[in-house]
């Protein structure tokens, strides 16, 4: 799928500075990068080890979040693995997703496209229909209570083998009604894109959507590999684009979409300080960038949070808002019909903002 020519952005209306800050929470906008294990608050871990009859190694949820201070990726995987040990039955998964997709929906939180990592849970003896089922009624159940669009996203873990990620989708395949597409994380350096060439090949084969995490500290050339090798449709991260010329070029003119999570970079030392973060530069090189929050319990904020402290730490303006949600429009897998609905409510709420 190419992502389809913007609607032209309209002449936006006027918007003073102090506006900008309401304007981020009230406007609708996709979250296309969102790692369901990672919404796990500490409280819920708790929650869920009781119910569940598991012991932590944290005497108090106050413990266990002075315990999340990452130092890059891999010091967070660690945790984040450990953390979703909790989950055993449905209807955590269930109470997980809910949980999540209730709250994003007071953010003007639209459409959400969800990644589970099937693997962290089946190494434990957990059922694929379990960790499926739970999710995806959770899904339907948002959309009928909050009017939230929520579809899922099988993610293999790169730093397990290519025989692993194939067993894992052939497991999956008997609940792909439930699936749009699949995604590749876990720890990236080391793993590059080829090593699932084949795995990704299958999975066009069967008519999945395709992204792919790259660039979050690996090299542009995983970049290039997700692009060549795996057929991405869009590159989750992809902040180390900015190193490549011809990359960021061949981003732009294929309209390929970078789903960008501001916190998460910088509480895992992407970039330390918000202010260094280059999500503005993406932005105004034409490329098709977007805000999301990867692991919001983890890494302190949500959807509006995200948009807040980037705006704030690196002086974008209500044109870069307005891009930003659009280009999550255009970017989402959602059906054209949703994509127009959500466009209009976009300029309603650009024109409601307006200081005319
Ligand atoms: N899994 C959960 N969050 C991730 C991230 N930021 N990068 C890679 N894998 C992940
Ligand atoms: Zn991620």
């Amino acid at each position: 799928m190419t992502t389809p020519e913007p609607a032209l952005p309209p002449k936006l209306p006027p918007i003073v500075d102090e506006r900008l800050p309401a304007l981020l929470a009230a406007m609708p906008k996709a979250e296309l990068h969102i790692h369901i294990e990672g919404s796990l608050e500490p409280e819920m871990i708790f929650q869920l080890a009781q119910r569940n009859g598991i012991a932590l190694p944290y005497a108090s949820v106050q413990a266990l979040r002075s315990a999340y201070a990452f130092t890059d990726l891999q010091s967070f995987l660690d945790l984040y693995y450990q953390g979703a040990g909790v989950l055993q039955k449905e209807q955590d998964f269930y109470d997980l997703a809910l949980s999540y997709l209730a709250r994003v929906a007071t953010e003007n939180v639209v459409c959400a496209e969800i990644f589970f990592d099937p693997q962290t849970h089946t190494a434990r003896g957990v059922a694929m229909e379990t960790v499926v089922h739970g999710l995806a009624r959770a899904c339907r159940d948002a959309q009928a209570r909050h009017g939230i669009s929520a579809r899922l996203i099988l993610s293999f873990l790169r730093h397990l083998s290519e025989r692993e990620a194939f067993e894992t989708l052939e497991q999956a395949l008997p609940l792909r009604e439930h699936f749009i597409a699949v995604g590749l994380d876990s720890s990236e350096l080391g793993h590059p894109p080829e090593k699932f060439e084949r795995v990704f090949a299958r999975c066009r084969e069967l008519g999945f959507h395709i992204v792919a995490h790259a660039g979050e500290e690996g090299p542009p050339a995983y970049i290039w590999q997700a692009l060549d090798l795996l057929h991405a449709e869009r590159i989750d991260h992809g902040v180390q684009a900015v190193h490549d010329a011809a990359l960021m070029q061949r981003l732009k003119a294929e309209r390929i979409p970078l789903t960008v999570c501001p916190l998460s970079n910088q509480k895992l030392q992407v970039f330390p300080d918000l202010r260094q973060h280059n999500l503005k530069a993406l932005l105004d090189a034409g490329l098709v960038a977007t805000v999301n929050s990867d692991d919001p319990a983890y890494f302190g904020g949500y959807m509006n949070e995200n948009l807040h402290q980037v705006f704030a730490a690196t002086g974008m303006n209500a044109g870069h808002a307005w891009q930003l949600a659009a280009n999550s429009f255009d970017a989402s897998f959602a059906p054209a019909a949703d994509k127009a609905r959500w466009h209009q409510q976009l300029s309603e709420v650009f024109e409601r903002f307006a200081t005319r």
